[in-house]
C-alpha cells in the first residue's frame, strides 16, 4: 500500500512510499482510509521520535474494507471514522472495532477526519468537568482544533462559554460564530467569574492562570501542553478559602479512555448534520504534508490541517 512514511531526510520528516499492508487481528476492521487530519502531539514528538518508515496517524476517515473476523464492528463498505495510536497516514488501516464510529453516508471525508483526537479529546474533557447545564465554561487555545470543538460542544451542552485565545482582535468573531459568549486573552479578564470548569489547551502559565478562575467544586482538565512550560503556582494560589474549596486539576489522556466508538459516531452525525464546524483551516493531498506539519509547528493552522488520499 501507498503511505506517508517517516523518512528523516525529507522536509517535515515525512515522504510518500509503500509500506506492507497491515494484517488485522480478530477484532479488527480494514478500513480503505480517504482522509486524515494532523494533530499537535503525533507531529510534534511522534515524528521526532518514531525509526524511519514508521507509519503513523492517529485521526482516518475511510470505508470498511473488510470487516472484523470476529464478527463485532461495521460490515464492507460502511463510511466510519476511526481513531488508533498509528496507522492513519496510509491508504489501508486496521482499526480495533471499538475505536470505529459509523458516520452517515454522503458525509465529506475530509469534516470527519477532524473528529478523532480533536472532537472526542473535547467531549471527554467536558464530561470530566460534570453537567454544563447553566454552568460557565472557560476554554483555552480555543481557536486550535481541540478548542473549537470545545467551546461549539460546551455551547450545545448548555453552558456559558469564555474562549481564551492569544489573539482576541483575530479571533473573536470566529470565536462567537463558534458559541462562546465571551472571548478574552487572559483568562483574568473573564466578566463571568468564578467559572466552574476549565478545559486547558496550553499549559504551563495560562493554566495557572485559569486555575485562578475556577470557583468552589470546580474542575480544570489539564489536556494541552503547548506552551512547553512548566506550571508555577504562587504562594497561596491552592488556598481553600473565600469560595476557593474543593477545586480540582485533572490530567487527561485520550487514549486512557474506553468506549471511543460511540463518540466518534455521535461526533460524525453532529458533524453530518451541519451542528459541529469541523474547523478545517489547510487542506491539501498526502504530497503536501510537509507543508501541513510546518504549519502546524509554526503555530500558524488555528484549525486543523486534512489530508486528503486519491484513489
Ligand atoms: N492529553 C491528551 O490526550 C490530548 C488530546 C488531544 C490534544 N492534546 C493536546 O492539546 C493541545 C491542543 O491540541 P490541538 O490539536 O487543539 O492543538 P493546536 O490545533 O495546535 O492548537 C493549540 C492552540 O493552543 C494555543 N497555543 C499554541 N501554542 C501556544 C503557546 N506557546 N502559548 C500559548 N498558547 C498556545 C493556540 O490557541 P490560541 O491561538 O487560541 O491562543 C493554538 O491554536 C496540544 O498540546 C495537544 O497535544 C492532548
Amino acid at each position: 500500500m501507498r503511505a506517508l512514511l517517516v523518512d528523516s531526510s525529507a522536509p517535515g520528516r515525512l515522504s510518500l512510499g509503500t509500506a506492507p499492508d497491515p494484517e488485522p487481528a480478530p477484532h479488527q476492521a480494514l478500513i480503505r482510509v480517504t482522509a486524515t487530519s494532523l494533530n499537535y502531539g503525533e507531529v510534534a514528538f511522534g515524528l521526532d521520535s518514531a525509526p524511519d518508515g514508521a507509519v503513523l496517524g492517529w485521526d482516518a476517515a475511510g470505508v470498511v474494507e473488510r470487516a472484523a473476523a470476529n464478527g463485532s464492528g461495521p460490515a464492507a463498505g460502511t463510511q466510519v471514522v476511526t481513531l488508533m495510536p498509528d496507522g492513519a497516514w496510509a491508504e489501508l488501516r486496521a482499526v480495533d472495532t471499538d475505536l470505529i464510529g459509523v458516520a452517515p453516508d454522503g458525509v465529506d471525508p475530509a469534516a470527519l477526519a477532524t473528529i478523532p483526537v480533536a472532537g472526542v479529546t473535547a467531549l471527554r474533557a467536558l464530561h470530566r468537568i460534570g453537567p454544563l447545564l447553566g454552568r460557565t465554561v472557560l476554554v483555552t487555545g480555543a481557536t486550535g482544533g481541540v478548542g473549537r470543538f470545545t467551546v461549539q460542544l460546551a455551547r450545545a451542552a448548555g453552558a456559558y462559554v469564555i474562549a481564551s485565545t492569544g489573539a482576541p482582535e483575530r479571533d473573536g468573531a470566529l470565536l462567537r460564530r463558534l458559541g462562546a459568549h465571551e472571548v478574552v486573552g487572559a483568562p483574568e479578564e473573564a466578566a463571568a467569574r468564578p467559572v466552574d470548569g476549565v478545559v486547558d489547551l496550553v499549559g504551563g502559565p495560562r493554566l495557572v492562570e485559569a486555575y485562578e478562575t475556577l470557583g468552589e467544586g470546580g474542575t480544570l482538565v489539564a489536556v494541552g501542553h503547548s506552551a512547553g512550560q512548566g506550571e508555577e503556582f504562587p504562594f497561596g494560589a491552592l488556598f481553600g478559602d473565600q469560595g476557593r474549596h474543593d477545586r480540582s486539576i485533572v490530567t487527561f489522556f485520550l487514549l486512557g479512555c474506553t468506549g471511543l466508538g460511540r463518540d466518534l459516531g455521535w461526533l460524525a452525525q453532529r458533524v453530518a448534520a451541519g451542528e459541529l464546524d469541523p474547523g478545517i483551516t489547510w487542506r491539501g493531498g498526502w504530497d503536501g504534508a510537509a507543508e501541513a506539519v510546518d504549519a502546524l509547528l509554526g503555530g500558524r493552522l488555528h484549525g486543523k490541517a486534512v489530508l486528503t488520499f486519491d484513489a
